[in-house]
């Protein structure tokens, strides 16, 4: 991880209070905001917090909205497939940037979003924050924290999503999203995922749903069932069956 390359600068003198939070709580240093800035930088402004990669000029800040939908195409709606019936909360424990966990969010669900690198989770909380303002019976809560440790600590849910990093291609590379360049930079590569899908499978009242590449080998051998898209596929394993 490489969580303590970020920088934190406050980029409005009322947002100041909260940069000095945020570099106390996540032990990073905060720079004024006409200093010279390089590698990774939380930009800290009166409304919303931005993640920059000043190794990338040229590039925009990423700001999580939590509103933006993804719509399927029609009867290619894998996730809906992929989460049952009758699953009325989740455990999302590889929360990330949140857009599946704001996604399962939108679609009524309950949801605890499990994220263990700080500057991401604290990306998350900014958005959660922003969303639960605008829907205000939304509940979606987020734990910073392994998800080894934590999913024990959380009240039961019907299903536990999984979405560990990737494996890094060269191909992958140069396709990805500016949101999942900034998530390999400071997560790195996710090494226990099968750890935890051992883990989530013991405790999730329902199934463990793991999305991963089309092609790749499963966390977990003998899913119960494959959600198959173009480019990435769910597996699913269900409660009770090993
Ligand atoms: C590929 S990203 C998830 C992307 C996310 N599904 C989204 O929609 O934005 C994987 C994330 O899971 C986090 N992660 C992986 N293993 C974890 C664990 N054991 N506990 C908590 N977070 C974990 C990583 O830090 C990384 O941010």
């Amino acid at each position: 991880m490489v969580n303590g390359e970020v920088s934190i600068v406050a980029m409005a003198p009322q947002a100041l209070a909260r940069a000095q939070q945020l570099a106390l709580g996540l032990a990073l240093p905060l720079l004024g905001c006409s200093a010279d800035v390089s590698g990774m930088v939380l930009e800290v402004y009166p409304d919303r917090l931005a993640l920059r990669n000043c190794a990338q000029p040229g590039t925009h800040a990423l700001v999580i909205d939590p509103q933006r939908r993804r719509r399927p195409a029609p009867g290619r709606d894998l996730i809906t497939r992929s989460l049952g019936r009758g699953c009325r909360s989740i455990i999302d424990a590889t929360a990330g940037f949140g857009a599946d966990a704001f996604d399962f969010a939108r679609r009524g669900k309950k949801v605890i979003a499990i994220e263990r690198v700080g500057v991401i989770a604290a990306m998350l909380e900014d958005a959660a924050q922003r969303f639960r303002f605008r829907c205000a019976s939304a509940q979606f809560v987020v734990v910073v924290g392994d998800a080894c440790e934590q999913i024990a600590l959380q009240p039961p849910a019907d299903v536990i999503f999984l979405d560990p990093m990737f494996p890094q291609t060269q191909r992958h590379t140069a396709l990805a999203r500016k949101s999942q360049q900034l998530l390999r930079v400071l997560a790195g590569d996710d090494r226990d995922a099968q750890q935890l899908v051992n883990i989530a499978r013991e405790k999730a009242l329902r199934r463990v749903v793991v999305k991963r590449p089309r092609h790749a080998t499963p966390l977990a051998a003998n899913p119960d069932s494959c959600f198959r898209g173009r480019s990435i596929r769910y597996d699913v394993y269900l409660a009770g069956v090993s």
